[in-house]
């Protein structure tokens, strides 16, 4: 039944999802901008940052956490939480960034994205973070909504090399206080 609301669980990937990640990463970044990048830096792009040693590397990186999203029993998404300095705009209450946050196209708008994004926050919580930022493609109004409607606030903007093309990505930003 398409319109039954998805059986939706997280958990965390092992060395055994580097694989199904690697694909999932690559075919949800290239869903999600290639019709509005250029052919030659959307290549140079996925293969500098998808494969499966890459994903395998930042699945076993313990700056890096990284969380899959399932829907009936299929792997529906993903998301990725790394430690380190935040750009200049960021509250610098404990920041940890929201790298990397995917769900594949099928399962937009189901509800997949939202039980992911509450996993997140609980993860990076737990991990004693007070504020959870990223970076999203000021040509991306879908994913902003979403931030938007998840409590993030655009905080400032910068840099996002596609290739060898310097793009703008808006910041957002929201607190973890409960
Ligand atoms: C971003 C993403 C995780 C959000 O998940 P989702 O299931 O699509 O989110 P939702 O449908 O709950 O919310 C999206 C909102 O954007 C709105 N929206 C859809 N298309 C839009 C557009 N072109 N412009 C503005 N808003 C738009 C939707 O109506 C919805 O808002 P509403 O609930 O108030 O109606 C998902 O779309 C995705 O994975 N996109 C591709 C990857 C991506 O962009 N990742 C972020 C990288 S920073």
């Amino acid at each position: 039944m398409p319109d039954e609301p998805p059986i939706v669980t997280t958990r965390y990937a092992t060395a055994a999802d580097a694989r199904a990640l690697a694909d999932l990463a690559a075919r949800t970044f290239q869903d999600t901008f290639a019709a509005d990048n250029d052919p030659a830096e959307m290549a140079r792009h996925l293969a500098s940052a998808y494969g499966e040693d890459q994903q395998g590397r930042e699945i076993a990186d313990a700056t890096i956490t990284t969380l899959l999203v399932d829907a009936d029993g299929a792997l529906a998404g993903y998301a990725q939480l790394r430690r380190g300095p935040p750009p200049a705009g960021v509250p610098r209450e404990a920041p940890v960034e929201l790298w990397r946050f995917y769900v594949d196209r099928a399962w937009h708008g189901r509800g997949v994205a939202q039980v992911l994004m509450q996993q997140v926050i609980e993860v990076a919580r737990a991990a004693g973070a007070g504020t959870l930022w990223l970076g999203v493609w000021e040509r991306n109004p879908r994913a902003q909504a979403f931030y938007r409607k998840s409590g993030f606030t655009d905080v400032g903007a910068h840099v996002f090399m596609l290739g060898t093309e310097a793009q703008t990505d808006r910041l957002f930003a929201r607190p973890l206080v409960p």
